[in-house]
């Protein structure tokens, strides 16, 4: 009831008017609503995954051992695969890292895990440190 005694004056009494700025307003509510929901789930998913922080030479150093091997141990024998044995190679593709394991281009085996998919995704997220 309040609602409509202060958009009367504004708006006139046109009916389809008041119709068209109450539909405007509940859908400016029920986006903002949405988005607010988006960006709480946002927020709780990195904080579960990114923490405890994700480490160079815990985490991703021994996954890469394990499931990246021996196609990338720049022996040259696979040329167009890069060398992921030292940080060093691993920081300068690390975009790339992501974006293969995302798509589970790599490893071409597919044999790694979400959380390990997770882990890659947090560390190049976090900027690819070597901690
Ligand atoms: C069985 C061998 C094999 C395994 C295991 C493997 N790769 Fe690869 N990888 C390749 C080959 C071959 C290429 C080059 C051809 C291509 O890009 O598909 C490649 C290319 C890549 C590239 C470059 C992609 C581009 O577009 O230039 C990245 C990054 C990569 N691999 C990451 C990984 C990661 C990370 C893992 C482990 C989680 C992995 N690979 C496991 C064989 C492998």
């Amino acid at each position: 009831m309040g609602y409509r005694f202060i958009i009367l004056p504004l708006v006139g009494t046109n009916s389809d008017t008041i119709r068209k700025v109450g539909l405007s307003g509940i859908a400016l509510f029920v986006s903002l609503l949405m988005s607010c929901e988006y960006y709480v789930e946002n927020e709780d998913l990195q904080g579960d995954l990114c923490n405890p922080v994700v480490s160079y030479s815990v985490d991703i150093a021994p996954l890469i051992a394990n499931n990246c091997m021996p196609c990338h141990n720049g022996d040259g024998s696979i040329p167009e695969a890069p060398n992921l044995t030292i940080y060093e190679s691993v920081a300068s593709v690390s975009g790339l890292i992501k974006e293969v394991t995302q798509s589970r281009r790599m490893p071409i085996d597919g044999t790694i895990t979400d959380a390990e998919i997770e882990a890659i995704r947090c560390w190049v997220d976090i900027g690819a440190l070597n901690n």
